[in-house]
């Protein structure tokens, strides 16, 4: 580890005073390079009090999205092992098709403060402004068929909401199979691509954009979307809700990996799906139809009762469904 990034968990770490000296001695440097360190902290919006006699302390914990912030926090097995943070980029997503054409290990994550061409679902945009949302990547490996990869989205959407439910102190639900929902409000979307190769799976990846701290939604898209922050009237540190996603992540992962399925995990979707019991279109290409959402299956199928009364799995992969009264 690099050692801003040691220090930065030092210090946070502590809470408390960290004496110069004790800095020097431990990295083997001198006064003047722990000071520049400090000195680059607070020009990265870190707060730093220096006291004499006492040493350093980082009296807040300010919304710094960076690689060090990244890296001082994430302590997971594999999920953000190798870890690319990107000030401004593209797509995290098409960065992280070209990692994996390139190698990168299952596990990498990509993340950018901003995107300039952020993709959603069905070939929408996403917005993706500089210093307030999460906009990142996982690459996933998976040795399981191609079949079982729509449900990786279903996984991802399930660490999301139990980390803000963590970290933001907000109920969030699951609008199957794509969307993260807090107060009938769309706070995160989730684009999953596959590479297949004849009929294995080359890699995966799967993208998250989550709103975070913006403060105003445009017009358009108010009746549907909102933001943590608008939701809790708290900031949230991005850096620590993205390492409470991933963690999540890797633990529900190696449930779905290990059964092949949502089994393990299928009580606790269920009680997170708001299209539970409610009126649903399915939008299948091959024809419309309304029923009833009844929840998931370990496939991770939403279960539609139609009027016939028959209950029809419905594939994530192919459709998704749109609430009848608004968005949910
Ligand atoms: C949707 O709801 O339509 C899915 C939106 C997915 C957006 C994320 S932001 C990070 C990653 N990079 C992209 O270009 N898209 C995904």
């Amino acid at each position: 580890m690099a050692m801003k990034t040691e220090i930065l968990t030092l210090l946070r770490e502590s809470g408390d005073y960290i004496s110069g000296q004790e800095l020097c001695n431990r990295f083997g440097v001198s006064r003047t390079a722990v000071w520049k360190v400090m000195k680059q902290l607070k020009e990265e919006g870190y707060i730093i009090e220096a006291v004499q006699n006492k040493g350093y302390r980082m009296t807040e914990n300010p919304d710094v999205f960076s690689t060090s912030e990244l890296k001082s926090r994430i302590r997971n097995r594999w999920a953000g092992r190798e870890l690319y943070f990107y000030g401004e980029t593209g797509s995290t997503n098409t960065d992280a098709k070209r990692l994996g054409e390139e190698g990168a290990s299952h596990g990498t994550v990509v993340a950018a403060d901003m995107q300039t061409a952020g993709r959603g679902r069905r070939g929408r945009t996403w917005e993706s402004p500089a210093g307030r949302d999460i906009y990142f990547t996982i690459l996933l490996r998976p040795e399981f068929a191609p079949d079982k990869a729509a449900g990786l989205t279903l996984v991802m959407a399930l660490a999301v909401a139990l980390a803000v439910e963590d970290k933001c102190g907000v109920e969030a639900g699951i609008k199957w199979p794509n969307d993260v929902v807090v107060n009938g409000k769309k706070i995160c979307g989730i684009l999953t691509e596959m590479t297949v190769e004849t009929d294995y799976i080359q890699h995966v990846v799967t993208g998250v954009g989550i709103n975070v701290n913006m403060d105003s939604i445009p017009e358009e898209i108010r009746e549907s979307a909102t933001s943590l922050f608008l939701e809790s009237g708290k900031k949230t540190a991005r850096a620590e809700l993205l390492q409470a996603v991933l963690e999540r992540f890797e633990e529900y992962y190696g449930k779905y990996a290990a059964d092949l399925g949502m089994d393990s995990m299928l009580e606790e979707y269920n009680a997170h799906l708001v299209n539970r019991n409610r009126q649903v279109r399915v939008l299948d290409p091959k024809g419309e139809w309304e029923g009833v959402a009844k929840g998931i299956n370990a496939s991770g199928e939403l279960l539609v009762e139609n009027s016939a009364g028959r209950t029809v799995e419905v594939y994530a992969g192919e459709v998704s469904v749109r609430g009848l009264y608004g968005y949910v």
